[in-house]
């Protein structure tokens, strides 16, 4: 129906006649002369009727916002003055000759130009015209092409896209499972998959040896920003690897999406323990484009008066940590107790600080609460070790190890954006090396992975003293954001039932995933993997904050669907037929 897509023409085209289909963007009438401005997926092009062309510009007259139209006319450059340098066609528009209405649309409910101030909410029923703009559509096509680049790479690599069921038992994420009834099986369920784990490591039993897939995941969880109950991940296994082939494998596919799509190189991937992530940046995806530190101080705080620094000093699972925030001593009073509020969400107790106004001066030259709870030689050492200069804010938490990590590690992030710290584009990293196990707080262990992870030390020692146990588990992280995770397996029954044990759940894991015991005992070789959130890396690379936006119809906070009404409720036969009655709710 068309010779060229609209947001094509350039100058190059001038002279030629085109044919060109799209929607109305914009239809201005400067009286005599109508302007369409015509849109589709490329971009707009101005398309100009005057009165000599007596039908169409009749058809143009009646033409209004999200008409679908064709045309055909003639290029020819833009009269001296009207070029428009901000348009991608601004040098040329097209003189229409022929104009025919395709199909008419009703008054849309907001206005689809960058100047739209409409809601969310009314944005997502009517998702299907939100798409229409073009920087959703320009989302939607990188997302296309990261999807393409990646089958390109892990072709070329020699893996074997395969599917793997989606109607099928639980998996191990640790979310809640979506359940869908059987009528073939009274009172039976399928779950969806929160990941195609046991089935990536059963495709290992069977030789497949390098397996991939762009798996639909299903988890029923708390929503933020970066999380949908209804997600895609890249998810990779194969066998006979070590974690640095996963790991190089894993860097070289984003490497060549990176290029691919967006022309950047990516830096170097630097390799840190989960240790290490947690002791100098206070999180376990930290963010190192952010140049703020944690230091460790509890080793100068344990014989000092006050005693909100003395208790976790003196405490095995305590830590006290100093953060300093360059050229904080501008913030005001409210900022620092709104920072005080902030880190209260994670559990800290307060925050003090010391402000650095003149370190020449001594205690003279510092503003602080706490200054004269603690010794001189004490605070010198400190703001030595934070290598505090004039200007600076000095902030303290102190704690369990665990509060002071995540609070810290928040109040890092959020004064890396406040204080505008935030260096460079791209800043990816490796945390390797992860503990096996998290104490829950009913202090039972629960898998800081899944329970497939391979421990690095002995059956012996995992039941000795599981709390310490690592794992050869590894996350890639982008900017601050947990993109993928991964680790090597067990691949041995013995090592797998002695986890489900540490994990208490040996007779629960038999019901679930005795049929994955039962391939272990089959030659199971040595395997291990990866997955990294699509969405996540798209929501990176386009440059957006929520996954959302790199989904084309995704779900809202209470995971529903506007635009469809989706979840609904179904009629009686229907759960007569899956053997099911409701309850009543209050
Ligand atoms: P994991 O649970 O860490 O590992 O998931 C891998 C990656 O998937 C993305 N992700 C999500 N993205 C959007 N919405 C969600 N609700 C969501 N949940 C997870 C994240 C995350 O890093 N089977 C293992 C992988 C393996 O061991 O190979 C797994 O699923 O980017
Ligand atoms: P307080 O003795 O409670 O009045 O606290 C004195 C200062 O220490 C205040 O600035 C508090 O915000 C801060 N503070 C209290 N508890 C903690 C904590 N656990 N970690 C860091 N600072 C704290």
């Amino acid at each position: 129906m068309r010779s060229h897509y609209c947001g094509a023409l350039n100058a190059n085209h001038v002279g030629e006649q085109v044919e060109l289909c799209g929607w109305v963007h914009r239809r201005r009438d400067h009286g005599g002369v109508i302007f369409l401005d015509i849109r589709d997926r490329t971009g707009i092009v101005q398309v100009v009727y005057d009165p000599d062309t007596q039908d169409s510009f009749a058809v143009a007259d009646r033409a209004r916002n999200e008409f679908v139209l064709r045309m055909s006319g003639r290029v020819r450059p833009r009269p001296e003055g009207t070029v428009n340098p901000d348009m991608a066609t601004g040098e040329v528009e097209v003189l229409g000759a022929t104009l025919e209405i395709l199909n008419a649309s009703a008054t849309p409910p907001f206005q689809l130009d960058e100047h739209s101030d409409a809601g969310e909410d009314v944005r997502l029923k009517y998702r299907y015209l939100d798409l229409r703009r073009p920087e959703m559509q320009q989302r939607l096509q990188m997302r296309a092409q990261v999807t393409g680049a990646v089958r390109r790479f892990l072709e070329s690599q020699g893996y074997w896209e395969v599917e793997t069921p989606t109607l099928t038992k639980a998996t191990p994420e640790g979310a809640r499972d979506y359940l869908v009834p059987s009528r073939t099986h009274p009172g039976q369920f399928f779950a969806l998959p929160q990941s195609p784990q046991v089935f990536k490591q059963l495709l290992m039993v069977s030789g497949v040896d390098k397996y991939y897939q762009i798996a639909r995941c299903y988890r029923d969880e708390d929503l933020r920003h970066d999380r949908q109950p209804e997600f895609t991940q890249i998810d990779i296994e194969a066998s006979f690897v070590t974690e640095e082939d996963v790991r190089s494998l894993t860097e070289n596919m984003l490497r060549s999406v990176f290029l691919g799509v967006l022309g950047v190189t990516l830096p170097a991937f630097p390799v840190l323990t989960w240790e290490e992530a947690i002791r100098r940046f206070g999180s376990d995806k930290p963010d190192l484009r952010n140049p703020i530190e944690l230091t460790d101080v509890a080793d100068l705080m344990g014989e000092v008066e006050f005693k909100v620094f003395k208790g976790p000093a003196n405490d095995a699972k305590g830590r006290v940590v100093a953060l300093r925030a360059p050229g904080g001593g501008s913030l005001s009073r409210k900022l620092i107790d709104d920072y005080t509020d902030f880190v209260g969400r994670y559990g800290a107790k307060g925050l003090a600080y010391i402000k650095v106004n003149d370190l020449e001066a001594g205690t003279e030259g510092l503003q602080s609460p706490i200054i004269k709870f603690l010794p001189e030689a004490v605070v010198r050492e400190v703001l030595q070790r934070v290598g505090a200069e004039n200007g600076d804010l000095v902030f303290f938490g102190a704690d369990t190890a665990s509060v002071v990590a995540d609070a810290m590690g928040a109040l890092r992030n959020e004064l890396g954006r406040d204080l505008g710290l935030i260096r460079g584009d791209w800043a990816p990293c490796w945390v390797t090396t992860w503990p096996m196990f998290e104490e829950a707080r009913d202090g039972t262990l629960t898998p800081a992975h899944h329970p497939f992870t391979q421990p690095t030390c002995s059956i012996e020692e995992l039941l000795a003293r599981p709390e310490i146990a690592q794992a050869a588990a590894y996350d890639v992280v982008l900017n601050g954001y947990e993109l993928g995770g991964g680790s090597l397996r067990i691949h041995q029954c013995d090592m797998q039932n002695a986890v489900f044990d540490v994990l208490n759940i040996s007779n629960e894991a038999e019901v679930k995933f005795g049929f994955l015991l039962e391939a272990l005992q089959f030659g199971c070789p040595p395997h291990g993997g990866i997955a990294l959130g699509m969405d996540r890396l798209v929501m990176l690379m386009s440059g957006t904050h929520a996954i959302r936006d790199v989904i084309a119809f995704p779900k809202t906070q209470t995971a529903a669907c506007l635009m469809s009404a989706a979840p609904s409720v179904v009629d009686e036969e229907q759960l007569r037929e899956l053997h099911i009655r409701l309850r009543k709710t209050d």
